[in-house]
């Protein structure tokens, strides 16, 4: 029996979520944020408190169709509140983990669900410039909010961009973090202004004239951009024309579009090696050049992985490895016990040897 105030608030072990060995999160809470945006508020079945930090996300597996599916959606909550984590997920067309949360998550259920994970986390600095197209505003958000709930000094420009004013997400709480955190300043940048044709503030899309106009000092800034790939592009070549440097510059995305991007040719002998990789459960077997990823070229042929970051982050392409051997790269997309546990992630591993896999 606890005896005093101070046994009775301190954590113990047990009370703190283990990304290593828990691995389900509870709803508490579903709310509307848009028209199909929805934020979703989850908790440790066991009531753990989750520490984890603004940037990172949580990668979600509902099991649908008995299916191994997985999506990564960042936390939007600020990191002081621990006694749950949310997330914000916009429905997708095809998408068939935001679909299944919007249509299927309500209160009380639970999921599978591993994290935090990610390297999407700010550094300190005086001043940031946050860049966020649509749902990609999730990250930055939960770091906006901690800016509030620590009264932070801070010199921030947000800008959000939306297709329609009516996509632009958290625009009252953001109107009211502005008021109320002093040097967050805020832009709200809809693409077209169906829906609001009274709009009276900016449109278009993210430009250099835009940038350089609204912040002058942008090259004195720490940038954080979080978006769909397109965004992310034109966002990535405007920072560096107008001389923020590489090393103050920060981006995140689950695009998937990623994947089709060239795999990084690692030194390949000068006659082209290729491996036998069979995938066990689609009865297929390719040939995999040295040179490449596993994810890259199955995606190629017609077999199907999930994956979301392809870049060894997320976790999403997870795979069992009955054979082989493989040169993986992983960005702590996958724990240690997981790894002796013979899986691997087929988005950043090439082949060594013929390899044979659980798929
Ligand atoms: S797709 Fe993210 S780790 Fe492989």
């Amino acid at each position: 029996m606890a005896t005093d105030g101070e046994t009775i608030s301190r954590p113990v072990a047990s009370d703190v979520w283990d990304p290593e060995t828990d691995d389900r999160l509870v709803c508490l809470d579903v709310h509307d944020e848009t028209h199909d945006v929805k934020s979703f508020t989850l908790a440790s079945p066991q009531g753990k408190r989750i520490a984890f930090k603004a940037g990172q996300y949580f990668l979600f597996e509902p099991g649908i169709d008995d299916e191994e599916n997985g999506r990564c959606y960042s936390i939007s909550s600020s990191p002081l509140r621990q006694n749950a984590v949310t997330v914000t997920v916009k429905r997708v067309a095809g998408g068939k983990v935001s679909n299944w949360m919007h249509d299927n998550l309500k209160p009380g259920m639970d999921l599978r669900a591993s994290g935090p994970m990610g390297k999407f986390i700010r550094l300190e600095a005086a001043k940031y410039l946050m860049l966020s197209g649509g749902s990609g505003i999730t990250p930055v958000m939960a770091m906006v909010r901690e800016m509030a709930d620590r009264a932070e000094p801070v010199d921030v420009v947000f800008l959000h961009a939306g297709r329609t004013p009516l996509d632009l997400l958290f625009r009252e709480e953001l109107a009211v973090l502005a008021r109320r955190v002093k040097g967050l300043r805020l832009v709200f940048l809809p693409e077209v202004l169906t829906g609001d044709p009274a709009w009276s503030g900016l449109s278009g899309r993210i430009s250099r004239e835009l940038l350089s106009l609204m912040v002058p000092d942008i090259a004195a800034r720490h940038v954080l951009c979080c978006g769909p790939a397109p965004f992310m592009a034109a966002a990535r070549t405007i920072c560096a024309e107008l001389g923020v440097g590489a090393d103050r510059y920060l981006e995140e995305s689950f695009d998937a579009s990623v994947v089709d991007t060239p795999a990084i040719v690692a030194e390949v002998p000068a006659a082209a090696v290729s491996y036998k990789v069979q995938f066990l459960k689609q009865a297929k077997v390719l040939d995999v050049d040295a040179g490449q990823t596993v994810l890259s070229c199955a995606k190629k042929m017609g077999v199907r992985i999930p994956s979301s970051c392809a870049n060894g982050i997320c976790g999403t392409c997870k795979s069992k490895l009955v054979s082989g051997l493989v040169d993986m790269k992983h960005e702590g997309g996958i724990r240690q016990r997981e790894i002796d546990a013979g899986f691997f992630l087929p988005c950043c591993s090439r082949p060594l040897t013929d390899l044979v896999i659980d798929r």
